[in-house]
């Protein structure tokens, strides 16, 4: 598979290319990045991307993969970053979304359209792969950690980020799978910690719960840093509406 820069092939493994494939998140890829311009909605994008930093420690030149990149919010963060970034994901949409803002904000990453139930890179390519809300979505989680696993480099961790089954959020999504059949969520699956630790235990490091305030209760994002902080020291981690677990792939 060629691979170009700032530009997205397709990879149709598991679908007829005369197809019209049209992917779940297709729908949602010109609104996507709206949410995280509202005032509640950038404090939640700033407050993962805090805790996904300091969980994966990405380092300047590592090869990073963005599994499920979406618009490419994370991917473009790992760029900013120093690292050497690919992202992929199913929803062509999305991807011409982030290939959009690579552009704009003049970085080169590489954006490949594929299923990431199948990756198409050699063992042992990259030193961290990210999945930020992506497992919830796909068929087979534990066959993408183990694609995940096969393409990490030995040394290199992979770090996941989820919603908190039990969490304000994960009530307020699986609201949405009841009820609306058009969501996103319609055939989501929310993981509860002990699922998370048993997708690959034997690499499973550690899951760092954080995210315990509410829309309702958001008034300025001064006062919702301190009330994270002090929510952290008190609540138990189930509360927690982001969680992010690691695994590290031992030498
Ligand atoms: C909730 S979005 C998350 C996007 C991005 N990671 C972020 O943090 O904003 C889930 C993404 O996973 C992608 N996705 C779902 N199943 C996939 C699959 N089997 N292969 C590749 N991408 C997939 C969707 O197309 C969508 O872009």
């Amino acid at each position: 598979l060629e691979v170009k820069n700032g530009t997205f092939l397709s990879y149709r493994r598991n679908y007829r290319r005369k197809e019209k494939y049209m992917a779940l998140f297709d729908k949602s890829a010109l609104t996507y990045d709206e949410w995280c311009q509202t005032p509640f909605g950038s404090f939640v994008d700033s407050l993962e991307k805090k805790l996904l930093f300091d969980i994966s420690r990405p380092q300047k030149e590592e090869k990073a993969l963005d599994l499920g990149c979406g618009t490419g919010i994370s991917s473009l963060f790992l760029a900013e970053h120093g690292l050497d970034v690919v992202g992929i994901d199913i929803s062509e949409k999305m991807l011409k979304k982030a290939c959009e803002k690579a552009r704009k904000q003049n970085r080169t990453i590489n954006f490949i359209h594929g299923d990431i139930h199948h990756l198409p890179f050699p063992d042992e390519t990259f030193d961290l792969v990210f999945a930020n809300m992506v497992l919830e979505f796909v068929k087979e989680p534990d066959q993408v950690l183990t694609e995940a696993l096969r393409v990490t480099k030995k040394g290199g961790r992979i770090v996941i980020g989820l919603i908190g089954k039990d969490s304000y959020f994960g009530k307020l999504y699986a609201d949405k799978k009841e009820n609306d059949p058009d969501s996103v969520f319609a055939h989501a699956h929310f993981f509860s910690f002990a699922e998370i630790e048993t997708l690959s235990q034997e690499y499973f490091t550690k899951i760092y719960p954080g995210l315990y305030i509410s829309q309702e209760e958001f008034t300025d994002v001064q006062k919702a840093w301190e009330k994270e902080e002090e929510r952290k020291e008190k609540l138990d981690q189930k509360d927690a509406s982001f969680i992010v677990g690691r695994w590290d792939k031992h030498l």
